[in-house]
């Protein structure tokens, strides 16, 4: 059976057990090392350490890293259908437009060293009442919220109050839960800094993008100041070819044609894109909001996404089956190492920068994609293994998302 493979005990990390083995080797170190100099009568080569304390401090027995483990089965199936919730849109409502296994909805992650606690919409409830949450970035970040709709469904039915704050209530959507005095919203913006479409062809899914690398957009950064909490995450529209404006100046580009321009990369529009987002962040005088930043979602074609590719797995993959590719990898690092960047000037104004580290473990989940699955409102032919069907493995950012907030 296949479910065996996957409760088999994985093999450790390098880099834990290079860990065990450092300790291991201080301390016998220290153990042997150290009556040996004293009996010789010569000066102790380091202070006294209790090494105790130092294991204890390293692996603090109430801490545990929750998005490191593994998927196991969990037969009871999801926290909700269709049934249940009715917001479930027709882009992600995989059950609904045919896919008929059901192993995808009967996983759930398990960390290393504890539990991943149970979603408690009431206790997630009560923790936002009178106050404020956004999802800020694209549809991937739309697609979280929507879980979280779901998450919520059989506690509370919000409003859709939407028109009242935008005409393109598809990007900006505003739910209003009465009951709880909470708002919970998406801003839309791909890019987090300023775009414009520059593709002389017009806008395509492959368009050339004017990216001005230094200007957080304002449709979500002239929105911001009052949140509570804001989830930003983005990812797969830095794959098309851009232009990069810095201080106004073109300073290179990705995938343009024009020799003379610099070739950066996209790993360099990607990074600068964070760290003008937290930036902005920072220098907002009066955002006291608690920030995630939702890292990279990895999308998982098999052959080329605009010729036919697809995702077509049911099954999880083991953390040995498949490693992330390097350049997913790449978008991961580059906007993590943005986050810790900005911490330390976070932690000084106040401020809680958290990470919702889902890249790996999602990377993991080749079976949760609608594929052909999902209606979308847009006339594509392609398939679409970006998004995750709702219910599914994006639940557990939102399981995530609560045990952070709780602190
Ligand atoms: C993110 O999680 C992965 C495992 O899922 C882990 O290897 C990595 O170290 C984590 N990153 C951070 C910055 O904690
Ligand atoms: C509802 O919450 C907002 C902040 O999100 C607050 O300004 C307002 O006073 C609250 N209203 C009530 C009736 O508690
Ligand atoms: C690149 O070359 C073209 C044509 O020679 C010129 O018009 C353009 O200004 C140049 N761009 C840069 C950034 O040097
Ligand atoms: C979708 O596109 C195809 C081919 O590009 C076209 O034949 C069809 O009429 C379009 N359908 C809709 C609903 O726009």
């Amino acid at each position: 059976m296949k479910f065996l493979d996957i409760e088999l005990p994985l093999p450790s990390n390098g880099k834990n057990s290079s860990h065990k083995l450092f300790f291991l080797a201080l301390t016998l170190i220290l153990f042997t090392s150290v009556p040996f100099l004293w009996n010789w009568g010569l000066p102790l080569p380091f202070p006294k350490i209790d090494i105790s304390s130092l294991i204890i401090s390293r692996e603090p027995a109430n801490k545990c890293d929750v998005f490191t483990g593994k998927w196991v089965p969990h037969p009871q199936g999801p926290y909700y259908t269709a049934d249940t919730c009715h917001l479930i849109i027709d882009e992600y409502n995989c059950i609904k437009f045919g896919r008929a296994d059901a192993e995808f909805m009967k996983w759930r992650w398990k960390p290393d060293g504890c539990e991943l606690p149970y979603f408690d919409a009431v206790q997630f409830l009560e923790l936002v009442r009178g106050k404020s949450m956004t999802f800020v970035g694209d549809s991937v970040g739309r697609n979280q919220m929507h879980s979280l709709l779901c998450l919520l469904a059989k506690v509370a039915a919000p409003e859709d109050i939407s028109h009242k704050y935008s005409s393109d209530t598809r990007h900006f959507q505003h739910w209003f839960y009465a009951d709880y005095n909470f708002s919970l919203t998406t801003l839309w913006s791909p890019y987090l800094v300023t775009s414009k479409e520059a593709d002389p062809n017009g806008f395509s899914a492959d368009s050339l993008m004017n990216l001005y690398l230094d200007e957080a957009d304002k449709g979500w950064a002239g929105e911001i100041e009052s949140y509570n909490y804001v989830i930003i995450s983005v990812g797969q529209w830095f794959f098309r070819p851009m232009y990069y404006y810095e201080k106004g100046q073109l300073v290179g580009c990705f995938r343009c044609p024009e020799k003379n321009i610099s070739k950066l990369g996209k790993y360099y529009g990607y990074r600068m894109a964070f760290r003008t987002a937290f930036r902005t962040l920072l220098d907002l005088k009066s955002y006291k909001g608690v920030t995630f930043l939702r890292t990279f979602s990895a999308a998982h074609f098999e052959g080329d996404w605009n010729k036919g590719g697809d995702c077509v797995r049911i099954m999880p993959y083991t953390r040995q089956d498949k490693k992330l590719e390097e350049f997913n990898r790449k978008f991961y690092s580059a906007q993590v190492e943005e986050l810790q960047a900005a911490e330390e000037e976070a932690r000084r104004r106040g401020l809680t920068f958290g990470l919702l580290n889902t890249t790996d473990l999602m990377w993991l989940r080749p079976d949760g994609h609608p594929s052909h699955f999902g209606k979308s409102q847009r006339n594509v032919t392609t398939n679409d293994c970006v998004h995750w069907c709702l219910p599914g493995p994006i639940d557990s950012w939102n399981e995530f998302l609560l045990y952070l907030m709780k602190g």
